[in-house]
């Protein structure tokens, strides 16, 4: 039988600013722009978060999308929602907040529980703007 990918989407806000101590104020702003603003800047993010499966013969599910969200609530709302991510959050302690840095976190936080759950993690889209957004399918090597 072939898979079938479910998505579950939920939302955060958050602040950040893209800054790397060792570069000059200068420095900064030419790379990073407005983002590096020093006091910081917020998004309204989405998160789409794609499992793979088999559905399940007993109940239909490739896994129960109330499994999925609680995981996606416990793992990354919860921590990320109402926080500033350079400052507030252990898992992305000494990470650069950029959005790419971001969603392969979050890849690491949600695998486990997601397959403990009986389900494949294959991707997660992370918009950031209505404009940029980044998609991970996956590994868990260190950044
Ligand atoms: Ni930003």
């Amino acid at each position: 039988m072939k898979p079938v990918y479910i998505t579950r989407r939920e939302t955060f806000n958050a602040a950040h600013k893209l800054w790397r101590e060792d570069w000059s104020d200068e420095k900064n702003w030419e790379v990073f722009g407005k983002c590096s603003n020093k006091n910081w800047h917020g998004h309204n993010f989405t998160i789409w978060v794609t499992v793979k499966g088999v559905p399940n013969p007993d109940t239909g599910f490739v896994i129960n999308l109330k499994d999925l969200s609680k995981i996606i609530k416990d793992s990354v709302i919860e921590p990320l929602d109402h926080r500033n991510l350079n400052l507030d959050v252990p898992f992305l302690k000494g990470v650069l907040a950029s959005t790419e840095n971001v969603v392969i976190k979050i890849w690491n936080e949600i695998l486990d529980p997601i397959k403990d759950a009986g389900g494949e993690l294959v991707k997660i889209k992370l918009v950031e703007t209505e404009n940029n957004y980044v998609e991970y399918y996956g590994g868990k090597e260190p950044i």
